[in-house]
């Protein structure tokens, strides 16, 4: 099921070791259950990738499962919430309506061009009164005003994130979720270095950014290849944390 930019069967074995390990993790989950509410019973974390954020979701008298789209990630996370994972696309998932509080979504949409159908998903299988709490303007947190980021901004604003917060707000309020006050959370160890950006470049991780124009990634490559530092990090990102609460 490769609908991402990156493949996420083949991201597993090195996941949970370049995206900020456990203090990027703890980080994340303590934000997420900043703005789930005191009596919630029950958080589907959807996206929950190796389960790294999805074990550190834990509160006296909340239960987390965990859904996620790839197994390989899934087999990892199995090993930190035995038995409470299940492998589903985030638009279909296994759960009947109304019947989880809270669903948290870390660095899922971003990723794909059907965030709408995310957010709808979502507010279907909350309770009235239930919280989604979701990642927004990813691309944009890791504008530090770095070296590396002046050669990537013109691209990186031009194009049009699908995690970006009005049109999020646009989806929540079309399936009845009001926007409540989020928070934000430190990338640990995800600052950016010229090497790995390049790197990432080659992959095809900024892809979405110029479609069909492979030149400007080699003008792009060369512009970052010539930066000092080589594989000093650039500052570390805040990443956004919107909430929306499911209307009764
Ligand atoms: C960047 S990882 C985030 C993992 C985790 N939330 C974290 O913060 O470490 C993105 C995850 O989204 C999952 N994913 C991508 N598209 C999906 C979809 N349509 N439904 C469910 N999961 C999906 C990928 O398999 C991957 O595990």
């Amino acid at each position: 099921m490769a609908e991402t930019v990156l493949d996420y069967e083949a991201e597993a074995a090195h996941y949970d070791r370049t995206r900020g390990g456990v203090p990027r993790a703890g980080a994340a989950a303590e934000a997420v259950l900043r703005l789930v509410p005191p009596g919630a019973r029950t958080l589907l974390d959807l996206a929950c990738g190796t389960g790294l954020v999805t074990e550190r979701l834990t509160r006296p008298g909340l239960r987390v499962y965990g859904a996620d789209a790839a197994q390989a990630m899934l087999r990892v996370a199995d090993g930190r919430v035995p038995g409470r994972v299940v492998r589903s696309d985030a638009r279909r998932l296994p759960l009947p309506d109304a019947s989880v509080d809270a669903v948290g979504a870390v660095w899922l949409l971003h990723l794909v061009p059907f965030a709408a159908e995310i957010v709808a998903e979502a507010a279907r299988v909350l309770r009235p009164g239930g919280v989604l709490v979701a990642t927004v303007d990813k691309d944009a947190a890791h504008d530090v005003g770095s070296d590396i980021d002046e050669i990537l901004r013109p691209h990186r604003s031009a194009a049009a994130a699908s995690d970006r917060a009005d049109l999020i707000t646009g989806h929540a309020a079309a399936h009845g979720l009001e926007p409540a006050p989020g928070t934000h959370f430190t990338g640990y160890g995800q600052g950016a270095t010229p090497r790995d950006t390049v790197r990432k470049l080659r992959v095809g991780h900024f892809a979405s950014w110029f479609p069909g124009d492979p030149a400007t990634a080699e003008t792009l490559t060369a512009a970052l290849a010539v930066l000092p530092d080589q594989d000093r990090p650039r500052a570390e990102p805040r990443y956004r944390l919107a909430c929306f609460v499911r209307r009764g």
